[in-house]
């Protein structure tokens, strides 16, 4: 059984993947902080599977606990690295924490690849190192414009110390640019848990419906498309989980063409924000209190993915619709909130 480090495996996308890794067979060991989630995920994932994976709860900005990690676990075949700091305003007013956070972290685990001899690496990029794209779908060799925040700045430097530090060793890497992931595992024993105020729009959906806000602010009507509001690729967790498991097996199987390598993960398909309110309200029968505000400033108008480059040449496409997702986050949602 091969073993595979996942860092922030206790986080939303993270948890998801850990139980797909099981599901394929792979050992798992996590590290995660717990500073944007708890140990009752790793309940929920071992409820799911069956299995305890193995859990070390370290902070990754401190060097020290990173080596002495990989001094103890010598085995490992492939890092799959989530753990970073993601909320893009919380970001703009503090920059350094998430260079800090999303940097370090990301450079200890590299040179632990050079010393240890671990040549497999999976980096969570996103869909906003493209900012505002030219041309949509949006394909992987679309240029990088100047990041909006430093969070999406974190990113694009993420990929580029990858790029570079895959010219001049033996590390093989993916970075999976996600577009925006929503829903929950179908068991809701695992979902997203927001710290405070949700900044994304499904949770923001998902907690005014449970009661626990009074109203959804829609940001916008007046983009140029086709209803007004942005348009954005909605993206099932459970489908992003599985396609960390086949960019890991792709680079275990030495079956990449490059070094490093990137890789669209969203449906291919756009849905407007008004879209996503009306599906929700269809699917659930919940009406939802709504109210068109201003323009969230720092929003793209739309972007969704050319998916071409994951189906053909990774072997991945997405299985679950907009609605799938809506439906997996409303029942997650109920569950947490203890709602029949
Ligand atoms: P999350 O916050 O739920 O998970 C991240 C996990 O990492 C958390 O459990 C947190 O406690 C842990 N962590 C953070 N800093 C750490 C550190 N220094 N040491 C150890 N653990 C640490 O976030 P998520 O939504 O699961 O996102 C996972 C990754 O995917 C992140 O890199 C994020 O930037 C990226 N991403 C997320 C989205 C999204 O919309 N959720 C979209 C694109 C990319
Ligand atoms: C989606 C749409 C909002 C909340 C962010 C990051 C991105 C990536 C994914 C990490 C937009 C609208 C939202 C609300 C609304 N994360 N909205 N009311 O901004 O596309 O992407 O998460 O890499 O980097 O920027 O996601 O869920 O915040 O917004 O109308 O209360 O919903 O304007 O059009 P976004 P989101």
């Amino acid at each position: 059984m091969k073993k595979v480090l996942v860092t922030g495996g206790l986080g939303y996308i993270g948890s998801h993947t850990v139980v797909e890794l099981q599901n394929a067979g792979f050992e798992v060991v996590i590290i995660d902080n717990l500073s944007n989630s708890s140990l009752e995920v790793l309940d929920g994932i071992i409820q799911i599977t069956g299995k305890t994976p193995l859990f070390e709860k370290i902070d990754l900005r401190q060097k020290s606990e990173v080596i002495q990690f990989f001094e103890k676990h010598q085995d490992i075949s492939g890092i799959i690295h989530f753990a970073a700091s993601k909320a893009v305003g919380e970001s703009v007013e503090n920059p350094l924490l998430y260079y800090e956070n999303n940097l370090t972290t990301l450079i200890y685990l590299l040179q632990a690849c050079n010393n240890y001899t671990i040549e497999n690496f999976i980096f969570s990029s996103s869909c906003t190192v493209y900012g505002e794209p030219d041309k949509l779908p949006i394909n992987e060799s679309a240029p990088i414009k100047k990041a909006t925040s430093p969070y999406g700045n974190t990113k694009q430097i993420s990929e580029e110390i990858l790029n570079d530090f895959c010219k001049v060793s033996n590390l093989k890497s993916i970075a999976l640019r996600y577009f925006n992931p929503i829903g929950a595992h179908d068991s809701s024993k695992i979902g997203e848990l927001p710290l405070g105020t949700p900044q994304n729009l499904v949770p923001f959906i998902t907690q005014t419906a449970a009661g626990l806000r009074d109203q959804l602010s829609v940001f916008g009507d007046d983009y140029p498309t086709e209803d007004g509001s942005c348009i954005r690729d909605y993206i099932h967790v459970v489908d992003l989980a599985k396609a960390h498991v086949v960019a890991l097996e792709r680079l275990l199987k030495n079956r990449n063409s490059n070094q490093f390598e990137t890789f669209n993960i969203g449906t291919g398909k756009g849905s407007s924000v008004l879209e996503v309110v009306n599906a929700f309200e269809k699917i659930t029968q919940q009406k939802l209190n709504y109210k068109i505000v201003d323009r969230r400033v720092g929003d793209v108008i739309s972007v969704y993915a050319d998916t071409k480059k994951a189906n053909e040449v990774l072997g991945w496409k997405a299985e679950n619709s907009m609605e799938d997702s809506l439906l997996s986050s409303w029942n997650w949602e109920k569950k947490v909130r203890n709602i029949k």
